[in-house]
């Protein structure tokens, strides 16, 4: 008896846990539980009957093997259920129909980053963003910004002039050049344009200077020109602080340079204090009535200020950069960091 009842329990085991295992859903398996665990008609009552059969010595030991089977197949039963029901919660998680999340394909430069943000800043001030073409002519990069046919400004080392012939001489406004600032945006604007204004312009420009951690031989501007009746110069020094704290954050130190530059009367140039020295980042003044002659403007009846502003050298303060060239090598090592 108590061998036929062992082998007994050994095939309920051995055929449960293979029908638990094989099972391949959770209907599956509940078929299973109620074949082989179910209280009313499972074959465990069949078992139980066994016992029922068995002498009060064969008993303990038959009930001994008989609770130590029904115990690992519960498990299994157990195990199997919540390996069934895993998928089931992930498939509910996942809406296949829903757009998959935006591959990282790129990220903005940060020049390119930096100049949206000037360009968000100048436009809570009420300023449009105006362009200009990189070639220019003489007549928008010098003439009419008042810098006269001999001047210094002019000269090709200091220019990447693309035809020379006429460079000096008062019929210049032949030769061609990359625009070596974006003060050639104002003129072309102010032509077009009648006052008032209020204009940015942002871009690159091109001087073959000598390249240092601060210098380039291509690199950006941000002009500004503001003009209608009574601008003045502390309308200048207000818009110039409050960008430079709007950018660079409220502790930052500006201080405003006597300076001279053609197109403007009186010139400053603007200073911004970093790591304990005064970096220059742009050059400003009020409009020269000379230039508003040169545009039909009546300097008579409005004033004007304009600045220039060197994107890198704001960017580079920002994001604690120190040396300009790694901007334009291309090193993703760098780039990824913005
Ligand atoms: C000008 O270019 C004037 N057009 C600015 C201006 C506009 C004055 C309107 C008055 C009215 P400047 O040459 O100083 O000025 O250049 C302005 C800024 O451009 C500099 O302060 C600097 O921040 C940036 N800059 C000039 N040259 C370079 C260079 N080689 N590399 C990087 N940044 C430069």
């Amino acid at each position: 008896m108590t061998a036929d009842a062992q082998a007994a329990f050994a095939s309920y085991q051995a055929e449960s846990l293979e029908a638990i295992a094989g099972a391949l859903s959770e209907d599956a398996l509940e078929a299973v539980r109620v074949e082989f665990l179910g209280k009313k008609r499972g074959r465990l009552k069949d078992l139980q009957s066994l016992l029922g059969q068995a002498t009060p010595e064969e008993r303990p030991v038959l009930g001994k093997v008989f609770n130590e089977v029904r115990s690992e197949v519960e498990s299994a039963l157990e195990a199997r259920q919540s390996e069934l029901a895993v998928p089931e919660v992930a498939v509910a998680a996942v809406d296949v129909t829903l757009p998959g999340p935006r591959p990282v394909v790129g990220r903005r430069h940060p020049i390119t980053r930096t100049m949206d943000d000037f360009k968000d800043i100048v436009g809570r001030m009420g300023f449009s963003v105006a362009t200009g073409p990189e070639l220019e002519d003489d007549h928008h990069n010098f003439v009419a910004l008042n810098i006269p046919p001999v001047h210094p400004a002019r000269d090709p080392l200091e220019n990447f002039y693309l035809a020379t012939a006429s460079v000096g001489r008062a019929d210049g406004d032949a030769a061609v050049l990359m625009r070596s600032q974006t003060s050639t945006v104002q003129i072309r604007v102010m032509e077009q344009t009648a006052p008032p204004l209020r204009i940015v312009s942002l871009g690159r420009c091109y001087r073959p200077d000598t390249i240092d951690a601060t210098h380039h031989c291509m690199f950006h501007q941000m002009e500004g020109l503001v003009v209608d009746e009574g601008i003045t110069m502390a309308d200048l020094k207000t818009v110039l602080k409050h960008f430079a704290t709007a950018f660079l954050g409220d502790d930052v130190e500006v201080r405003f340079r006597p300076s001279f530059f053609p197109f403007t009367e009186p010139s400053v140039e603007v200073d911004v204090l970093w790591r304990d020295r005064w970096l220059e980042l742009g050059g400003a003044g009020m409009v020269d009535p000379n230039v508003f002659g040169e545009v039909g403007y009546d300097p008579e009846r409005v004033t004007g200020f304009a600045f220039g502003l060197g994107i890198e050298r704001f960017c580079m303060m920002r994001y604690q950069i120190t040396d300009i060239r790694r901007f334009f090598e291309n090193d993703v090592r760098f780039l990824t960091q913005f």
